[in-house]
């Protein structure tokens, strides 16, 4: 979950870019088994409604001889033959696209105009698409065993648990680092799925009967998925055919590795739980108490009762072994809930309540074991793109790391202060010229980028919309007035509003402009769920 939306940063790993990811179960091996690729482009029926493809790739684009390896697509048609393709990036990074077009498909395409193919891809390393990142290569029961208690949250008051992370970090580094060393891994880095994006729509304008120097991209991305699309239009400005960033990662704090800026807004994000829990009355909000500060007191006083004494579960209705829910579960769970509000405030509400009792059935059945995963992909992948550039390599430099995060978020910085260290003895990094060392920018896009940024978001603050747009002439930053992760974390029909005019005939709205969402959290509103 570092930053995806699907799962945190990391969609699925970390709390960063993704929390709650649903990979596992969407790409089914029986039906990409009968997908084979080709360097040009052949979409085959696949999952009922969908057609899939997978295209053959060179692993270094200036250097074609490295090799080759495949990269899957999925595309959920509009019913002109001819629609324009809009290619989906999800976030993580190590998120799949495919997995989130075949679960959240429907509704993103409605989101952006069902006249549009939507596209899902697995970038390199992740899900179908190779080099693999796996560090448990013909090993899943051990991967599935680390899985189990590989604990990214800490608790920086502990000291123990900052040694621990500390040494499981570097344990995790020198066994991957192992496993990938001198292997294809490295080329899975960013700037390399930019090339495989100009690619697929230069294959697409090829199919279609057009010039492959002439295509151009149509690409929607959030969360680290802003951070894959700056870097396309940084490389490759003349090609943007229309780009959305929406959840906006600063793509400077991305490449130099540090998430140590992510979490600015991440405790206005979790006062606003206080505030539309007493708006929204003790009828609608199970933790409400007579006041915000009370509201506030009584779940600090869970948090340290928690942290005190740990609360087991051994209801065979809810867990499969006995399990521990700690304060390190508490507040990865505080944090996945800002990613979208709308509809993780209530659940939260419950979870705390029942906490209270020391009931932890409900929390250990929606954030444990499952959401909390040691994704190789992902962490390989931003390792891979940071090489190297803030190396954690001492205790106290990584104790001082730690120090920062928590004084950035006093209440979820102890979920989102292990991405960083995850690279200390990661021998894997990015060829020299696939490295980005300097931030991504153009004055020329041939379309100008709409950023969007919402008001509050706990893991992009909302001035990494303002900067990126600064960096590329021309482009606008939509500012939609919600609290969450990415403007699908609420739905508002303003933003859907100027998405599709955008995509329509490439116009932005106005300098300024704020979109309201057409729900708060308690009311019956939902996100645009792409998990
Ligand atoms: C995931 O898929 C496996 C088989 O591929 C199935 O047995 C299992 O029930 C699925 N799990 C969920 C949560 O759907
Ligand atoms: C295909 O569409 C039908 C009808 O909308 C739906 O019931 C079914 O679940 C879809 N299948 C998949 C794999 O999404
Ligand atoms: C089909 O899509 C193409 C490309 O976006 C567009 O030019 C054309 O007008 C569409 N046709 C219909 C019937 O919507
Ligand atoms: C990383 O980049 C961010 C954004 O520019 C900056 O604020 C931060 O100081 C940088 N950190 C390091 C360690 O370079
Ligand atoms: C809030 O509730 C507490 C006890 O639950 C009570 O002592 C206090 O007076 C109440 N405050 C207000 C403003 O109603
Ligand atoms: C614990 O919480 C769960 C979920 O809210 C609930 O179904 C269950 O009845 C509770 N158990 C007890 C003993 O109260
Ligand atoms: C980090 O620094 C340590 C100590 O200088 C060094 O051994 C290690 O190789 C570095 N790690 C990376 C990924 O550069
Ligand atoms: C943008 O334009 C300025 C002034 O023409 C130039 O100095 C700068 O290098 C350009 N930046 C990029 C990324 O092209």
């Amino acid at each position: 979950m570092l930053l995806a939306f699907a799962s945190l940063p990391l969609a699925s790993a970390s709390p960063v870019f993704r929390t709650r990811s649903s990979n596992a179960n969407t790409t089914m091996a029986y039906d990409w088994a009968n997908i084979t690729s080709h360097t040009d482009l052949i979409w085959t029926p696949c999952f009922d409604n969908f057609t899939c493809s997978r295209l053959t790739v060179p692993l270094d684009y200036s250097d074609p001889t490295i090799g080759t390896t495949s990269i899957a697509y999925i595309r959920l048609s509009a019913s002109n033959s001819t629609a324009q393709d809009i290619l989906f990036n999800p976030g993580g990074p190590g998120g799949s696209g495919v997995s989130s077009v075949l679960t959240a498909g429907a509704t993103l395409s409605q989101y952006l105009g069902t006249q549009y193919n939507l596209i899902g891809f697995d970038p390199r390393g992740v899900g179908e698409s190779g080099p693999s990142l796996d560090c448990f290569p013909g090993a899943p029961e051990a991967k599935a065993r680390l899985d189990e208690s590989f604990v990214r949250p800490i608790d920086s008051q502990d000291p123990r648990s900052l040694t621990q992370e500390f040494a499981r970090a570097g344990a995790y580094g020198d066994w991957c680092s192992r496993v990938h060393k001198g292997g294809d891994a490295k080329y899975a880095n960013t700037p390399a799925v930019a090339g495989d994006m100009l690619n697929y729509a230069e294959k697409a304008a090829i199919l279609a009967g057009g010039a492959a120097d002439e295509a151009k991209l149509w690409y929607y991305g959030v969360s680290y998925g802003t951070v894959l699309g700056a870097t396309f239009a940084s490389m490759f400005p003349e090609r943007v055919g229309r780009l959305i960033l929406d959840g906006v990662e600063d793509s400077e704090m991305y490449y130099n590795g540090s998430w140590d800026g992510n979490l600015e807004q991440a405790d206005e994000a979790v006062e606003s739980f206080f505030t539309f829990c007493y708006a929204a009355g003790p009828d609608k909000c199970v933790f409400y108490a007579n006041s915000t500060q009370a509201i506030s007191q009584r779940m600090a006083a869970i948090f340290e009762d928690v942290r005190a004494h740990p609360v087991s579960v051994s209801d065979p209705d809810f867990v499969e072994f006995p399990t521990i829910i700690t304060y390190e579960t508490l507040v990865f769970a505080l944090l996945s809930a800002l990613y979208t509000p709308t509809d993780y405030f209530p659940l939260l509400a419950q979870i705390l309540v029942d906490l209270e009792a020391r009931n932890a059935s409900l929390i250990v059945k929606t954030f444990t074991p499952d959401t909390m995963t040691a994704d190789s992909a992902g962490t390989l992948i931003l390792c891979l793109d940071a090489a190297g550039r803030y190396n954690l390599s001492t205790e106290q430099a990584w104790e001082e790391h730690v120090g920062g995060v928590a004084a950035q978020s006093k209440y979820v910085g102890d979920a989102w202060a292990s991405a960083a260290v995850a690279c200390r003895n990661l021998h894997v990094i990015a060829p020299a010229n696939q490295q980005v060392t300097s931030v991504p920018s153009a004055n020329n896009t041939n379309t100008p980028i709409l950023f969007i940024g919402n008001t509050v978001d706990p893991v992009t603050p909302i001035k990494g919309a303002r900067r990126m747009s600064g960096l590329f002439a021309g482009s606008v930053m939509l500012e939609q007035n919600s609290v969450g992760h990415c403007s699908i974390s609420s739905f508002s029909v303003c933003t859907a509003t100027h998405i599709q005019q955008y995509l329509a005939d490439g116009s932005l709205p106005a300098v300024g402009t704020v979109c309201q969402p057409e729900s708060l959290p308690f009311e019956d509103g939902t996100a645009i769920n792409v998990r």
